[in-house]
């Protein structure tokens, strides 16, 4: 594992893009996944001005996207299918070979999973998985206590999660209770993993999954097993370390 640290949120976004490019510039036809949240903006800012200057070739990339929340769909503001679209798919000039986002708001939630296996089974493994990591320390929706073996899978989501959701619903309690999500064996086998994070509220978990032993309890930690995991923070969120 490698550990990065950039001096702000907007260098480490830079950063971040930076290698995200270099993977494609190495492999264009690869599959990449991306996660919702509030950590990744600056990044996808700055992936779609490399797209829009011409920088980055999207046309023969194929785009997955990580995890959302049960419920809600693509026309919800909060979901992260809305967040990917508004933020990644409608920013770019010219649009991936393929992508996948979750329908949350779908009855059938277990069809969309084996869509989700399918398309990565059909473009992957995955080259580069960005990952945000959550307080409780988790990687999409891969909560405390997950099953490492799992794919791509439905979950309830942990206290901590449903806790800090409402920040991303304008302060609104939703009644969402679970996730969908990417599992930890589909991020296992990524060749390349970039976990960003920033802030001070971010420093205790990243030292706990960075130093602490591997355990289901830290999801993040299973990544010092990964051999090629990027850990990409900012100063505060290296504070810890
Ligand atoms: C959210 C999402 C994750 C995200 C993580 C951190 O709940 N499920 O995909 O990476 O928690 O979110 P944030 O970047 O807003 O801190």
């Amino acid at each position: 594992m490698q550990v990065l640290v950039a001096k702000n949120y907007d260098a480490m976004s830079r950063v971040a893009a930076d290698i995200v490019e270099h993977q494609i510039k190495a492999e264009p036809q690869a599959l990449i996944s991306f996660p919702g949240g509030d950590t990744p903006v600056g990044m996808l800012e700055v992936f779609c001005s490399k797209v829009n200057r011409g920088e980055i070739d999207p046309a023969e990339l194929k785009f997955v996207q990580l995890d959302d929340w049960v419920g809600i769909g693509p026309d919800d503001a909060g979901s992260c299918s809305n967040f990917i679209r508004e933020k990644l798919l409608k920013k770019m000039s010219k649009p991936f070979a393929d992508a996948f986002l979750f329908d949350g708001s779908q009855s059938d939630i277990d069809a969309q999973l084996e869509e989700q296996d399918a398309f990565i089974d059909r473009y992957g493994p995955i080259s580069v998985e960005v990952l945000g990591i959550g307080m409780n320390g988790h990687l999409g929706f891969n909560e405390d206590g997950v099953d490492f073996s799992l794919r791509s899978h439905r979950t309830p989501l942990s206290a901590t999660t449903k806790s800090v959701q409402r920040k991303y619903f304008s302060g609104q309690d939703l009644p969402l209770t679970e996730g969908i999500t990417l599992g930890i064996a589909q991020i296992m086998e990524s060749k390349t993993v970039i976990v960003i994070a920033n802030g001070k509220k971010k420093a205790e978990i990243v030292a706990e999954a960075i130093l602490g032993p591997v355990t289901n309890r830290v999801p993040a930690s299973v990544l010092q097993e990964h051999p090629n995991c990027i850990y990409l923070l900012d100063d505060e969120a290296a504070s810890l370390l």
